[in-house]
């Protein structure tokens, strides 16, 4: 990495991941797909991680089940496009950008769906300014990342895809089963190339929003993403994710004692998640907030970030209580009886949470 490269907050995947990618090509011996980068096989293996002959440590980016990633990859070689669904901090959007990373090389063409989206998002706009001077020309035209991905040959993500209005979702089923974008003021068409395909993510939060339509639901295959099956697992997410964080926020890593720290975090969130304990026992009532994988990762990097710069440098409960509190609290008043009654009835008779639960109480 050159040094204004260092400088980039957060480098896209393409960019930190670059050596691994080019000694997984390099070691690749599976057949590729036209247009691809790299055979499906090492595609998986760029995601689940795995050892090279030659040494090289391909780190792990999806922790979870192996199985999902190669229907995910599969999918992708066929002709039809890859939905990503789950509730959120699912790593959806993860797995997508790590996806277009070592297929096409490049994860930046990307559609970011939104309400008040319209079809030009989608299709193409135009440069108004050399419309009205020159009339509708190539020059004119100002390609969709879609419509770029289709010339390429690049796979493009289209993030949070049901929160597009149904109508100009339609848009894509031309593109997705005809691989062609029609441009009727030209009177000429964009074909996609070999290596083109759409990789989608939706929130199942958001479904009822706009359902997708049954004409595009059938152009996709859809993964569903699950949240992590055991608490060690999700540990080991949170670790590892927390761990890369730290670098980027230049903290120290992640100590013995912050695991310890991570693993009641994590119980606690499953528990209210779930609403009820580990073992089995209580029924609890869940808050409102998601309480995702992803937030459990911005409250362990919360509460290194105050201990670094306002505390002794670990974790502490202090510090662990603050951030905690505020993820699980959004609504003050639901969320505030049930947050109490957790404390009360579950933490409160817990040894190893004795610390934890005489900061929260405060
Ligand atoms: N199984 C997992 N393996 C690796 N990382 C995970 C996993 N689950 C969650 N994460 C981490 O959680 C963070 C959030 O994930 P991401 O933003 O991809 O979620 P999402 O499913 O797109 O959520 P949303 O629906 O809110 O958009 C990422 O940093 C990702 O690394
Ligand atoms: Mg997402």
């Amino acid at each position: 990495m050159t040094d204004m490269e260092q400088d980039i907050l957060r480098p896209h995947a393409e960019t930190a991941y670059a050596d691994e990618l080019t000694a997984l090509r390099a070691a690749d011996e599976g057949v590729r797909p036209g247009g691809w980068l790299m055979s499906p096989r090492a595609v998986v293996r760029y995601l689940m991680g795995d050892t090279l002959a030659d040494g090289t440590v391909i780190s792990p980016k999806y922790f979870g089940d192996r199985r999902l990633i190669e229907v995910a990859v599969a999918s992708l070689v066929t002709d039809r496009a890859l939905l990503l669904v789950g509730v959120p901090g699912t790593a959806k959007t993860w797995v997508s950008e790590h996806l277009t990373a070592a297929i096409s090389g490049r994860s930046t063409l990307l559609v970011q769906g939104t309400a008040g989206m319209s079809e030009d998002a989608l299709r193409y706009g135009w440069n108004y300014a050399r419309l009205l001077a020159e009339g509708p020309s190539e020059e004119a035209l100002v390609p969709s990342p879609i419509m770029v991905g289709m010339r390429e040959g690049k796979l493009v993500r289209i993030e949070e895809l049901t929160r597009i209005p149904s109508d100009v979702q339609d848009a894509l089923i031309t593109v997705l089963s005809e691989k062609i974008l029609p441009i009727p003021e030209l009177n000429r068409e964009t074909q996609a190339r070999r290596g083109f395909n759409v990789i989608a993510t939706a929130n199942d939060r958001d479904r009822g929003v706009n359902e997708l339509s049954s004409a595009l639901r059938r152009r996709f295959n859809t993964v569903v993403m699950p949240l992590p099956a055991t608490l060690e697992e999700e540990v080991r997410i949170v670790t590892d994710r927390s761990l890369a964080a730290a670098a980027r926020m230049q903290l120290p890593p992640v100590t013995q004692d912050s695991a310890a720290e991570i693993t009641r975090l994590v119980t606690i969130f499953r528990e209210l998640r779930s609403g009820r304990t580990e073992d089995g026992r209580t029924q609890l009532k869940s808050p409102s907030s998601t309480l995702s994988t992803a937030e459990a990762i911005s409250v362990v990097n919360q509460s290194r970030a105050l201990s670094h710069h306002f505390g002794s440098g670990d974790i502490e409960s202090e510090y662990l209580a603050a951030s905690l509190a505020g993820a699980v609290i959004k609504d003050p008043e639901q969320d505030g009886v049930v947050w109490r009654e957790y404390l009360e009835v579950v933490m409160r008779n817990r040894k190893e949470y004795v610390d934890l639960y005489a900061a929260l109480r405060g």
